[in-house]
């Protein structure tokens, strides 16, 4: 089976939009559940691949769970941890499943986690985890390509992160949660997905304080002090932040409800200074409208709450249909520009020269047949199909599923003419397939 989505462009999207959970931070919490030693429940939870593979990772520890798609969530019980091991094939399906290190050895005090290795946008090194993990006591080792971790005990120490990694400040959160005695992590990562784990783990009862600045204090708990919850994520503001970017490169009108406002900052005034508009209606809406063509600008990707690396490529293509010179600098990985040569496909003036793209706004975008490279190239395509002039045909949507919820649905909604289509082995006809990427559930 092949699937690809199709997308006659050039529609202006119009209506309303809702965002799902943040499957970064969905991510994180699922890891943390493994330090509790009982039932909790997580709302607002995605149905997305990434959350399915994660959902395997923990079941492979033995811990169980229930995903209920009508409710959106999911329900994890950790009261028996059989398994130290996250084993290479699932690790390196999705390298955010490292995340469980932090926490199992917290909880058991022993962890095996394959190595996740590099991905297609970067090297994506983990030094700064096995270091702060070694600050706080354990003994890491790389064996036969995977990070085993043991401690005796862990105990609380000072941390400084040499940059403010999202994954290393939320693994050193989860191990110090029941370290004996206060970790201070310092130059922290602030992004809203580790104020997400910060309050669901003060929520299970830990003690994290300054969580959302780059000094988190961590004072360690003891494992009986943790108790039951149920908890909502946050809004996912990389999706919000797709949607907005597909409504203002089709020059559209629409509104992006449950969305956190604040978490957009650095997005929404690059859309001002483009020249889009964009308006918060109420606490949990924006309102998003481009009437004319967009201006250039330049942007550099930062750690929050500078410009997201995952927002870089979606708005390249915005850029790229935009009046002027734009230069595009990235900053967090060495590697994310492979949308670049597919936006070029679609008839891009691009040029590349290490981390820049320079980007001069051609008229219009020509639909092509065009490939994923990764998630976030994967949307930077779909906002660049839905603005071009005749049809493009995206495939490797498996990138995309990872990260955007019935993307077919919620832009259809907004008056996209988009389909997915399967193609059956012989590749003769092809039909339209309904999309649930998590499809077992399991009982607690
Ligand atoms: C998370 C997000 C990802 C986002 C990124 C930056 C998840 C599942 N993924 O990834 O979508 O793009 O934050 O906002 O939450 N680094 C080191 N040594 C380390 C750790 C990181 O050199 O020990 C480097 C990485 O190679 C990378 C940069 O730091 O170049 C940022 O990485 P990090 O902030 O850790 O990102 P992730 O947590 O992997």
């Amino acid at each position: 089976m092949s699937e690809r989505i199709i997308i006659k462009g050039g529609r202006q999207l119009k209506g309303e939009v809702s965002i799902g959970g943040a499957k970064n931070a969905v991510l994180k919490l699922m890891a943390a559940a493994l330090l509790l030693d009982d039932i909790c429940e997580i709302h607002n939870v995605p149905e997305l691949s990434d959350v399915q593979t994660m959902i395997e990772v923990i079941n492979h520890l033995g811990v169980k769970t229930e995903y209920k798609p009508s409710e959106k969530s999911l329900i994890i019980n950790a009261k028996h941890i059989t398994n130290y091991e996250a084993c290479y094939e699932l690790v390196s399906k999705m390298r955010a499943s490292f995340i469980v290190l932090g926490a199992l050895l917290g909880r058991c005090k022993e962890a095996r986690v394959a190595l996740p290795g590099g991905c297609a946008i970067g090297e994506r090194r983990i030094d700064l985890h096995i270091k702060g993990l070694e600050a706080l006591g354990a003994q890491v080792k790389i064996e036969g390509g995977y990070v085993v971790a043991k401690a005796t005990k862990l105990v609380g120490a000072e941390i400084h992160l040499d940059r403010p990694s999202v994954g290393a400040t939320e693994n050193l959160m989860l191990a110090a949660v029941l370290a004996e005695g206060s970790s201070i992590i310092n130059n922290a990562a602030q992004e809203p997905e580790i104020v997400d784990l910060a309050n669901f783990l003060n929520s299970i009862g830990a003690d994290i304080s300054g969580a959302g600045t780059s000094e988190i204090v961590i004072n360690g708990v003891k494992q009986k002090d943790l108790h039951s919850t149920v908890y909502t994520t946050v809004p996912d503001r990389i999706e919000a932040g797709t949607y907005i970017a597909a409504i203002v490169a089709t020059r559209g009108h629409a509104i992006v409800r449950n969305v956190f406002p604040n978490h957009l900052s650095s997005v929404l005034s690059k859309l001002t200074e483009m020249g889009a508009t964009t308006t918060i209606i109420d606490p949990f809406s924006i309102e998003v409208n481009c009437v004319n063509r967009t201006r250039a600008a330049d942007m550099v990707t930062q750690p929050y709450p500078g410009f997201p690396t995952d927002l870089q490529s979606p708005f390249m293509s915005i850029m790229a249909v935009s009046k002027g010179i734009s230069i595009v600098t990235e900053s967090i990985y060495e590697n994310r520009f492979r949308h670049v040569g597919e936006l070029r496909r679609m008839g891009a003036d691009i040029q590349q020269e290490g981390n820049h793209a320079i980007i001069k706004g051609v008229k219009f975008l020509t639909g092509t047949q065009v490939k994923a490279s990764d998630l976030r190239a994967g949307a930077a395509l779909i906002v660049a199909s839905l603005c071009a002039n005749g049809t493009c045909e995206i495939e490797n949507l498996h990138h995309i599923d990872r990260g955007y919820e019935i993307l077919e649905h919620k832009l259809s909604m907004l008056g996209a003419n988009i389909t997915r289509v399967v193609d059956d082995v012989s590749g003769v006809d092809a039909h339209i397939q309904s999309n649930s990427p998590i499809s077992q559930s399991y009982e607690v």
